[in-house]
């Protein structure tokens, strides 16, 4: 991919450029994301008990969130990445689970119903509100019972601030419209702050 693609209005296409370029960034980080991730999926479990439930993770990455699930023994795992080049880091990182190739807006490798819980980590702030809908009907769609979003709470730290303009992201109005947008889709929706600007939102279908 050439650096055109970080111009380009094809949102996709502008994720699989940065995410392919910074995969090796993030192939060193991960044992600090699956150690940093470990209160966030603490509070998780202390709600809705991951052990024996199957967990679909949207926008893995490297698979470090996926993995915390696996590590609060869910009965099956799979991660979910656009970019190629982060699902051969995910592959090498974490062999015990199962990854694949896919895009959040369309999963159609996944039928209604398969898995417990469906969550995306850091990837829903990614897009705007458009597409931020398509999603979320997917991660319904797919979810016999919970949508989970790993994502930014309260104040963001100065420099994901940089990060997050550099790509393009919609952080801010996902932050102030995020609850409303759950609530209009699920029954139930619960927001938990963690640590560092991060937490989760708990939608139940
Ligand atoms: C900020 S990273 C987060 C990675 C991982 N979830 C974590 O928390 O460590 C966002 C990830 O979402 C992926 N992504 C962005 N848009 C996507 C889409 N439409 N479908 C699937 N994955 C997407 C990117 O390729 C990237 O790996």
């Amino acid at each position: 991919m050439s650096i055109l693609h970080y111009f380009s209005k094809d949102a996709n296409k502008r994720a699989k450029f940065i995410f392919g370029l910074i995969a090796p960034i993030y192939a060193k980080v991960d044992p600090h994301l699956v150690k940093g991730y470990q209160k966030t999926i603490q509070k998780l479990d202390d709600e809705i008990t991951i052990e024996g439930k199957t967990v679909l993770d949207i926008g893995t990455g490297t698979g470090a969130w996926a993995m915390k699930f696996l590590q609060s023994n869910a009965a099956k795992v799979h991660g979910v990445d656009l970019s190629p080049k982060m699902h051969i880091v995910s592959k090498e990182k974490h062999p015990k689970i199962e990854f694949s190739i896919g895009d959040a807006e369309d999963l159609k490798e996944f039928t209604d119903n398969s898995f417990d819980i469906v969550t995306a980590s850091f990837v829903v702030h990614g897009v705007k509100v458009n597409r931020r809908e398509k999603i979320l009907s997917e991660m319904k769609r797919v979810s016999k019972e919970y949508v989970v979003l790993h994502d930014f709470i309260g104040k963001t730290p100065v420099f994901v601030r940089f990060l997050e303009f550099m790509e393009k992201s919609d952080y801010k109005n996902f932050k102030k419209n995020i609850c409303n947008e759950l609530q209009a889709k699920f029954t139930k929706t619960m927001k938990i702050e963690s640590d560092l600007g991060s937490g989760l939102y708990i939608a139940s279908k």
